[in-house]
């Protein structure tokens, strides 16, 4: 039976699982997330807003899932006639040479169309911006979200047969590919089940590994100079950590080595800590980043009732500036150029 078979078998709910990170990767970066934002930051997201304790937060959302509930829209939305052109911002092609030598270089790697990076330094700019509307405020947010995780993917971060989404390989006797193993399959293997609910309990196991586990010691390590004044900086070392296994971990012996057997169970047990690893500091980093969010835009605006009179230059609200300079696309943005800006076929994308 082809994975295809089995997927609608088992419903629709695990169609719109194979996402990058999958659903379940993102929903449990978003609520591993959610444990780590303040009670003011968390306000601000969901329902209350200092300044207008009555008003609707960027969420309007008091669930227990408020983040949870929107880290996968980018992935729906850019399967959308109107949101194609946000394909590009899911992942930074690296053109780096795996396995002997891996790294991210923004200015070689993020097209003209942007890439993560790029979308980061963007949407952090947006959402803490007052003079954006509400609707754009939460696309800001509900991209944001999903990009913080999509940038420890490690596949997210490297170009070679895009993203991995053309290596096919076995996993657990069904045929896919090395993209969609690590977005969906690897972790609804170890969790499983792709559900909101298996993404909780997910999370919760994560956060005692960072609170008083074996990731306790590394976690602050993880956003050891993360800076929201410098965007591009802060990103483009989330991407080269992840970026880093693919040399170490996704593919340590070379494309052909992943194609002589099953995944399961050999290559899994070597890989799933490193997926469990950058979960765990998606979750983290995206806690984070929204609470330094807060601090530097939305606390001060509370304050004054409004964003403080600057001699600075308005900003670019459109983010242009925070991209590389234009230049002739590389072979490898020309092979994206022709799936339409994203990859393969309507499943397995990346
Ligand atoms: C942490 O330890 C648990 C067992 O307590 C193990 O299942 C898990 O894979 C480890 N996580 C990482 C990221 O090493
Ligand atoms: C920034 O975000 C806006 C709104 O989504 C978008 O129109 C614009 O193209 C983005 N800019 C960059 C450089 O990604
Ligand atoms: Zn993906
Ligand atoms: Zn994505």
């Amino acid at each position: 039976m082809t994975r295809l078979a089995k997927v609608a078998l088992v419903g629709l709910g695990s169609v719109s699982g194979v996402k990058a990170w999958g659903v379940l990767g993102h929903a449990t970066v978003a609520y591993i997330a959610q444990n780590y934002v303040t009670s003011d930051t968390a306000s601000w997201l969901r329902n209350l807003r200092v300044d207008q304790p009555r008003a609707q937060g960027v969420l309007g959302d008091t669930s227990d899932s408020y983040l949870a509930n929107i880290a996968s829209w980018a992935d729906d939305y850019r399967e959308t006639k109107a949101g194609k052109w946000s394909a590009p911002l899911h992942f930074i092609d690296a053109e780096d040479n795996p396995p002997s030598d891996c790294n991210v270089d923004y200015n070689r790697d993020c097209g003209n169309a942007g890439c993560s990076i790029s979308a980061m330094a963007n949407y952090t700019q947006r959402v803490g911006d007052g003079r954006l509307s509400d609707a754009n405020v939460q696309e800001a947010l509900k991209f944001l979200v999903h990009f913080v995780g999509d940038l420890t993917q490690p596949l997210h971060d490297e170009a070679l047969e895009r993203g991995g989404n053309e290596i096919e390989v076995t996993f657990d006797g069904y045929q896919d590919n090395l993209h969609a193993d690590w977005d969906t399959y690897m972790p609804e293997k170890l969790v499983g089940g792709g559900e909101l609910t298996d993404a909780k309990s997910w999370a919760d196991t994560l956060v005692g590994e960072i609170q008083s586990g074996n990731l306790s010691s590394q976690a602050a390590g993880w956003i050891d100079g993360d800076d929201i004044g410098d965007v591009v900086t802060t990103a483009t070392r989330w991407a080269s950590d992840a970026n880093a296994y693919v040399c170490s971990v996704v593919m340590p012996n070379g494309v052909a080595a992943l194609q002589s057997g099953d995944l399961y169970p050999d290559y899994y047990n070597s890989a799933i800590g490193t997926v469990e690893l950058q979960i765990a500091k998606g979750g983290y980093r995206l806690g984070n980043w929204l609470n330094m969010i807060y601090k530097a835009s939305i606390a001060k605006r509370d304050l004054s009732g409004v964003l403080g009179e600057s001699d600075d230059p308005t900003p670019d609200i459109g983010g242009h500036d925070f991209l590389p300079a234009r230049r002739a696309p590389s072979r490898a943005q020309l092979a994206r150029a022709a799936m339409g800006g994203s990859c393969c076929n309507a499943r397995h994308n990346h």
